[in-house]
This record gives C-alpha cells, sequence and structure tokens, in this order.
C-alpha cells in the first residue's frame, strides 16, 4: 500500500518540492502506527539492568492492557530496542497504548516515527580551504571517524580507496555487516537498517546520496573527475585521511525512518564516531525529545560528538528551519562563483539562458517546438500543456513546452520528445541533472519564447549542451535553503552558518538514477547535486579538520569556532527580515575556524540549564542526563534561554514595545597565551547596543571571561527584525557574532 505511494515519488530528483514534502508513510495495520518511546540516558549502576527487557514488560504491561486484542504479543511489537547510548525503543502501537506509555514514570516522550527525507569540485577551494591554505596533520586526520547517516554508500568507489592509510583506530567498535559489502581502512564501518523486513540487507548504496555525501564530508583527492566532461577537476572531501562510518537508513526513494535514525546514533554513539553529519530533515520542525534527530544528537553530545545537520530544503518561507536544537550544527546551502547554466536559441535567433546540467551535445540544428493549441485525441490541452501527458503524434521528433515540473516528464523520451522547457516560478539558481536535452526558464523567459511561438507557423528552437560560468556575486543563499526565525525556540538562531550546496560534483552509486528519474538508465560515478544534503557535509569535513587539529574541543567549541569566523554576506532575499535568518552567521571560513582566539564553549549542565529556563522540569531533565545531581534553577524562565551561552545572539521581544535586553556570555582563549581583545559594535540606529565590559585580559589559554552584552531599542514591529554584530579582536583574531532582535 505504502509503496504505490512512494512511486509519484520516484522521479524527483534531490532537490524537494515544498508541496512534495508532506509524504505520510500509512502502516500496514490501519490501528497501529510506529511510536518511538524514549526514555532518558541508560540507568547507571544497575548491573542487573536490561533494557530490553525493560521494554518488553512496558509493551506487555499495555498489551496486556488492551481489551480489545488487537497486539498482545509484545515481541512481536517492538520494532527497536535502543540499549547502547540511551534508553527507549520503538513499537508498533495504537493510540491507547501510546498514551499509557506516555504516563509511565520512566517515558520522558513518546512521538511517532515518521518518514524523514534526504536534503538533496570546486566548493572547498571557493571556501578558501586550498590545499596550499592548509596545516594538515594525516595522522590526526586518520583518527578521525566520521559517522555518515544516509542511504548508505558504494564501497567500490575509488573516493573511498584506502590506499596509503594506517590502521584502523584502535578506538573503534563498531562492524562492518551487510551482504556482499567489504570495509576497508577508509570505510570501517557499515551497518544497515531494514525498515521493513526484506527491503534491506546491505549497506550498499542504491541512492547515490550517502556516496555522495560521505565523498563530500570525507573522500579521497580524486584527480581528474567530472560529469561528461563537466565540472572537471579533483573531487576530495574536507578530511582525505578520515576513516567514514555508514549508517544506511534511507531507502533507495530517499525515505528514512525516525526510529531507525535514532537506532544509527545508538549505535553511532557506542562504535566511537568522533562527528555525525546527517543530511535529511523532518519537513515539520519537532521540539527536541520529540524528534529522533534531537534525542540522538542530544546524547551524542553529552558523549563529546558534534552532530552537523542540513537545514533542510524547505526555504524560502520565514521559520522553515526544521533544524532546532542549540546542540546540533545547522547548515543552510549558497552558491559558488561557479555557476552551470544552460542556454536555449530560438529559431529567430535570439538566445535565452536557463538552468540545466545538460550534458547532451547539440549539432547545431534547430527542432520544431510542438504547439498544444487544443485537445487531442489523447491529452487535453492543459494535461499537454503541463506535460502530464503527451500525444506521440504531436511531440515526436519535437521540443515541448512544460508550464509545471511534473515527474512524468520522464517519460518525454519514450514518447520521442527530443527536449524539454520546463518554466518553474521560483528563482531557481541552481540546474539539476536532465535525462534527455532540457532547461529549466523563468517565466519572463517563457512569456518571449510564447510570442515567438505565437508569431510563426513553424516555431524551432534548439536546447544546448550546459556551459560553466562564473557568478560575480557569489556567495549566495539558495531560494531552497529553509529560513529562520527558530519556529521552536526563536532565541536559539538557526540556521547557524552556510556552505556550498550549489551543483556540487561528488562520487556517486553507479546503480542510482542520474537524475533521479526512474527511467534514467545511465550510470556514473560522479554526479552533480544541489541541496542542503550538500552543504551539511562541507561543514561536517570542517568539523572534522578541526577535530583533527583540537582533539581536546568540545562539540561546542568546534561549532563556535566556525559561526564565529562565518564569513559575513549579504541578504539575497527581500523578504526575509534579516539576513541572518538565511545563513546564520555567514559563509563557513575553514581556515580561519582553525584559530579562532576564542570560543563559546558550552557543557551539558549549560544545556540543562537551557532546558529548564524552555520549560522541562527537574525530575525530566535528570532522566534525560542520567544525572541526578542536573537539577532545574529556582527561577527559570523562557526570558533566559537567550543567557545559554550560543555564539549567535538572538532574543525575541514584544513587538512594538520598548525593551531592555542582556546577554550574558562567557569566552574561552584558546589562542595566545597573554592576549586582550576588544568589543566592537556594528552599531544598528534602532536600538542602543553596549559591551560591560569592553576590553578582556587574558593571561593564559583556556582561561574564561564573562561579559554582558546590554540592548536598548524602542521597540520594533511585528514579524520584523533588526541584526547587529559583537566583534572581540585581539588585532590577529576577529570574533564575530550576529545579534538578532526579532519581533515574531
Ligand atoms: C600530528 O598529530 C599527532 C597526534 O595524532 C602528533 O603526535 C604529532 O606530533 C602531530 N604532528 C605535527 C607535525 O603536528
Ligand atoms: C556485489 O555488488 C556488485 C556491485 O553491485 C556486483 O557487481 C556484484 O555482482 C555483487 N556480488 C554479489 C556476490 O552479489
Ligand atoms: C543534427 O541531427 C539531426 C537529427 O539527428 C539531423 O537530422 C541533422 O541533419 C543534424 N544536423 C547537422 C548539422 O549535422
Ligand atoms: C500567444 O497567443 C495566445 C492566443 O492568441 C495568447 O493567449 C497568448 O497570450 C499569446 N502569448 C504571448 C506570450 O504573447
Ligand atoms: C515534570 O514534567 C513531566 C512532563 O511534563 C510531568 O509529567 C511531571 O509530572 C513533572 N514533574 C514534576 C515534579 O513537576
Ligand atoms: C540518584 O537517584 C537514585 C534513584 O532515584 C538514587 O537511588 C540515588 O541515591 C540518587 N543519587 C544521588 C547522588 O542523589
Ligand atoms: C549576567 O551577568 C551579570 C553581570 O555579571 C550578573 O549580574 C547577572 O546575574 C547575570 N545574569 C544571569 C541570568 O546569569
Ligand atoms: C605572558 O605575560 C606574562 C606577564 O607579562 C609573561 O611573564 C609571560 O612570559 C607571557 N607569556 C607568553 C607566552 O608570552
Ligand atoms: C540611543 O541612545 C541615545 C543617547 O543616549 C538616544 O538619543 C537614542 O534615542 C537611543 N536610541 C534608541 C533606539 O534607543
Ligand atoms: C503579529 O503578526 C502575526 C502574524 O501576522 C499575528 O498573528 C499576531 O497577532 C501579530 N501580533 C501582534 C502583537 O500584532
Amino acid at each position: 500500500m505504502a509503496k504505490q505511494h512512494w512511486l509519484a515519488f520516484i522521479s524527483l530528483s534531490f532537490i524537494l518540492l515544498p508541496c512534495l514534502c508532506m509524504a505520510t508513510h500509512e502502516n500496514d495495520d490501519d490501528d497501529t502506527k510506529t511510536y518511538i518511546v524514549y526514555m532518558g540516558s541508560l540507568p547507571r549502576g544497575l548491573p542487573d539492568y536490561s533494557p530490553t527487557s525493560h521494554h518488553l514488560r512496558i509493551l506487555h504491561e499495555v498489551l496486556n492492557d488492551d481489551v480489545n486484542g488487537i497486539n498482545n504479543d509484545a515481541t512481536s511489537s517492538l520494532i527497536r530496542s535502543y540499549t547502547k547510548s540511551f534508553n527507549g525503543f520503538a513499537a508498533k502501537l495504537t493510540s491507547d497504548q501510546r498514551d499509557k506509555i506516555a504516563e509511565m514514570d520512566e517515558v520522558v516522550s513518546v512521538f511517532e516515527s515518521k518518514p524523514l527525507r534526504i536534503q538533496t569540485t570546486r566548493s572547498w577551494d571557493f571556501m578558501g580551504f586550498t590545499e596550499s591554505a592548509i596545516k594538515r596533520n594525516a595522522t590526526a586526520e586518520s583518527d578521525v571517524i566520521v559517522g555518515i547517516i544516509d542511504s548508505g554508500i558504494w564501497p567500490e568507489s575509488e573516493s573511498f580507496s584506502d590506499e596509503g592509510l594506517s590502521d584502523v583506530p584502535k578506538k573503534w567498535r563498531g562492524t562492518c555487516g551487510g551482504k556482499n559489502f567489504t570495509c576497508n581502512k577508509k570505510i570501517i564501518g557499515a551497518r544497515f537498517y531494514d525498515y521493513a523486513q526484506g527491503r534491506r540487507d546491505t549497506a550498499r548504496d542504491e541512492l547515490g546520496h550517502g556516496t555522495h555525501t560521505a565523498s563530500i564530508a570525507a573522500g579521497n583527492k580524486v584527480h581528474g573527475v567530472n560529469f561528461y566532461g563537466m565540472a572537471s577537476g579533483t573531487a576530495r572531501g574536507g578530511v582525505p585521511s578520515a576513516r567514514i562510518a555508514t549508517y544506511a537508513v534511507c531507502d533507495k526513494l530517499g525515505f528514512c525512518f525516525g526510529h531507525d535514525i535514532l537506532a544509527a546514533f545508538d549505535d553511532a554513539i557506542s562504535d566511537g564516531v568522533d562527528i555525525i553529519s546527517l543530511s535529511l530533515a523532518h519537513p515539520e520542525p519537532r521540539e527536541f525529545f520529540y524528534d529522533s534527530i534531537g534525542v540522538g544528537s542530544f546524547h551524542a553530545m553529552a558523549k563529546g560528538i558534534l552532530t552537523v545537520h542540513s537545514a533542510g530544503n524547505f526555504g524560502p518561507p520565514s521559520a522553515s528551519v526544521t533544524s532546532v536544537s542549540p546542540w546540533i550544527l545547522t547548515v543552510a546551502a549558497s552558491g559558488t562563483d561557479r555557476r552551470i547554466i544552460d542556454k536555449l536559441v530560438l529559431g529567430n535567433g535570439r538566445t535565452l539562458v536557463g538552468n540545466s546540467i545538460n550534458p547532451f551535445n547539440s549539432n547545431g540544428s534547430k527542432f520544431p517546438i510542438a504547439k498544444i493549441n487544443g485537445d487531442s485525441a489523447k491529452c487535453s490541452k492543459e494535461d499537454g500543456r503541463r506535460c502530464s501527458c503527451f500525444d506521440t503524434d504531436m511531440v515526436k521528433g519535437k521540443i515541448v513546452l512544460c508550464n509545471e515540473i511534473l515527474p512524468t516528464k520522464t517519460t518525454a523520451k519514450s514518447q520521442g520528445v527530443l527536449g524539454v522547457i520546463t518554466v518553474t516560478d521560483s528563482q531557481e539558481e541552481y540546474s539539476q541533472t536532465v535525462s534527455l536535452p532540457s532547461l529549466d526558464i523563468s517565466k519572463a523567459a517563457s512569456f518571449i519564447v510564447g510570442s515567438y511561438m505565437n508569431s510563426t507557423e513553424d516555431p524551432k528552437a534548439e536546447i544546448k549542451r550546459s556551459e560553466m560560468i562564473l557568478d560575480k556575486n557569489a556567495p549566495r543563499i539558495t531560494d531552497f535553503s529553509a529560513r529562520g526565525p527558530n519556529p521552536i525556540i526563536a532565541d536559539i538562531l538557526k540556521p547557524d552558518i552556510t556552505a556550498p550546496g550549489v551543483e556540487i560534483l561528488a562520487a556517486f552509486s553507479p546503480v542510482a538514477s542520474v537524475s533521479g528519474y526512474d527511467q534514467d538508465k545511465r550510470s556514473v560515478k560522479y554526479n552533480i547535486l544541489t541541496g542542503t544534503s550538500m552543504s551539511c557535509p562541507h561543514v561536517t569535513g570542517i568539523s572534522a579538520y578541526l577535530k583533527a587539529l583540537h582533539p581536546d574541543w568540545s562539540p561546542a567549541a568546534i561549532k563556535s569556532a566556525i559561526l564565529t569566523t562565518g564569513k559575513p554576506m549579504k541578504k539575497a532575499y527581500s523578504d526575509d527580515a534579516v539576513g541572518e535568518f538565511e545563513y546564520g552567521s555567514g559563509h563557513v571560513n575553514p581556515v580561519q575556524a582553525s584559530d579562532p582566539g576564542l570560543v563559546y564553549d558550552i557543557s551539558k549542565d549549560d544545556y540543562v540549564e537551557m532546558l529548564c529556563n524552555f520549560g522541562y522540569n527537574t525530575s525530566l531533565l535528570q532522566q534525560v542526563t542520567g544525572d541526578n545531581s542536573s537539577s532545574c534553577p529556582r527561577c527559570s524562565h523562557r526570558d533566559l534561554v537567550k543567557n545559554l551561552n550560543y555564539p549567535l545572539l538572538g532574543v525575541n521581544v514584544k513587538p512594538s514595545t520598548s525593551f531592555k535586553i542582556q546577554f550574558n556570555r562567557t569566552v574561552t582563549n584558546v589562542g595566545f597565551v597573554n592576549s586582550t581583545y576588544k568589543a566592537r559594535i556594528l552599531q544598528n540606529s534602532k536600538v542602543n547596543i553596549s559591551v560591560e565590559p569592553e576590553v578582556l585580559s587574558f593571561k593564559s589559554l583556556n582561561e574564561k571571561k564573562s561579559f554582558v552584552v546590554n540592548i536598548i531599542g524602542k521597540g520594533i514591529a511585528n514579524q520584523t527584525a533588526i541584526s547587529s554584530s559583537l566583534i572581540w579582536s585581539d588585532g590577529s583574531h576577529n570574533v564575530r557574532s550576529p545579534i538578532v532582535v526579532m519581533a515574531f
């Protein structure tokens, strides 16, 4: 049943159209759904405790209660038991059973396991991360293990050859499972999660997405790589010597279930990964402990592991970002200065520029454009224009003009169509791989095509092979990249940073569809993809690079280094209240990130305090942390969430009301032993901002100093925001924190 629903998605390429993000999974049994029961940390000091027995006991209790007797077999109801890194399970439950479990003392939260979706090389040089600019320590780098939770990996790709790598790090405790899958000294771990028994028996990637993201983060340097001669160069990951552990949770259609993702976190944390990368997202934001990624990444953080996550492709609407937790590094997507575009030459000589990655050579001839002026025997005029129906007699040997992007476009080729011109509404700044000569053009360009078609009996056009151009305005945020403010807790600014996510060339699975269209049977080893899925692993690679340079840094310190060194950007869209909602602290700057000077560190206890202020109570948080010394301060208050030692300063105020705000922050010296930092504020005329003290002097490394930022303003209009920046500078380091005051 569910399978048939999914057929509609097969031909989607990696960029999600907002209307298609709402996919829901239907369960086999109408009355039960898969729920995740989160129970916090595993109890300590109870040698006889068996989490799985506890889970079954809970299920027995509610299933035996079930008078309808729908399901009274706890073992068959239990789908996953999380036993390694935190406590909890996934089970098929009715809503009554769910409610009973949710009331139990030992349970923190119960939430439905919904499907998440994947968020579909010059990029490193573009970030200034050139080979000549980086100090690498290959020995230290080869000790870093990057865990990728995705669609698996193609182990035979040259990007994952283990030539020249030393033995697997001793700390590694993972395994390499699955049929026809061999690990090596590069891919040191592989696990797969078969959400519906029998669908998957290997971590081998049939989608291409996981192979692509893994190679962006930590693939080898491979020379002479290209996509049908385009974008040629050297493909390399951020940390070519680092190890990869793959956790295959997404199927070949790009669906990934919450309970599998949580299982992957459970395994990855205990396997001993150093960084976790997730290029997949929920279409809807979820509160911290009602979300697999929120729960998993919290326990990863508690073990010193940073989780890097894609912001999602749900932009450009405001508050569309679904990666909301403060312990996660959330990555938006922007373009590089290399764009791939395509050209359409009309019979009257007019040339229009559009978007596509079209490797098909044109021989210089123009072909007729099909005129669909009315209903035909097979298709209505409407369907013909939308290309949801092709009448072979009308389209064979011709180019068609489609008024909508529809999956059925894929059947064009089998109907004898020679080329497809698609009219798009969005302000697209990216190109996607196509399966026959095609390009996307804007509404404005479509009027030019339309009036040309009206002007002649015999309209013709030529679709050229794509070409590279230099985008002088780069980096610009993309329209699809999800925007702030953070819909769960606006005071924690999201996204955190942006990185290249447009037209990225990286390794691919040779059995996966090149264009995402099912009927495309071409096979490539490297492919060009676009999405926050691609920007995320760039930051994963940089995080791994920082981990190699500074093994003692906490996840928050690594994140702070990346955020406070981000390059300022210009707001790309006038609709967005402030540019920070598009790109957080700006464009990632890996070379500076390796030497940030100061970091805003955050401990697990700091997060607990923030969660108290958010509204959770001591008993719940003790269960989450497994530590009954953690307790909420007497005066917890939502207004104090902003005092979490976050490297970005965000606060939500009442609209049109004067305000006086204080941010408390503490910085840790990781620069020079003796150093003096002076505060500088980029003033905004709508507020008065001051810093106390204005000078911070350090006498040793890891020394901490606190300061307060005061902001006074006369009020800002509803649904708007203003921004500014605080920069601590010692003359050689500039530690920049954006400040955003918003009324949402
Ligand atoms: C590289 O890192 C290793 C630790 O992994 C350290 O022992 C060695 O001194 C470092 N080498 C350099 C040149 O910094
Ligand atoms: C293993 O996978 C590769 C790549 O798909 C394939 O060529 C090979 O036949 C497979 N081997 C077995 C034993 O299934
Ligand atoms: C281009 O290809 C078309 C169809 O394959 C053919 O009819 C035409 O003669 C070719 N034009 C040139 C200039 O080779
Ligand atoms: C082309 O002609 C049709 C029918 O007369 C008209 O509706 C349409 O607006 C014209 N298109 C353009 C772009 O001029
Ligand atoms: C803490 O919060 C949980 C969940 O909201 C609630 O069930 C519990 O009763 C609260 N405990 C106390 C001591 O207030
Ligand atoms: C922590 O809680 C457990 C169970 O509630 C209790 O047995 C133990 O004594 C507590 N430890 C401390 C240090 O309070
Ligand atoms: C913030 O810092 C000021 C000055 O050090 C201090 O008086 C105040 O109590 C702090 N506020 C909070 C909520 O920690
Ligand atoms: C730091 O300053 C102190 C006092 O001025 C001096 O004794 C010490 O040598 C300096 N340390 C470094 C590493 O420059
Ligand atoms: C900022 O302070 C100055 C001088 O104290 C004052 O004149 C001005 O009105 C203040 N601006 C705002 C937005 O509060
Ligand atoms: C602010 O705007 C939102 C959305 O338009 C609206 O729901 C809300 O009532 C407004 N708040 C105030 C205080 O005007």
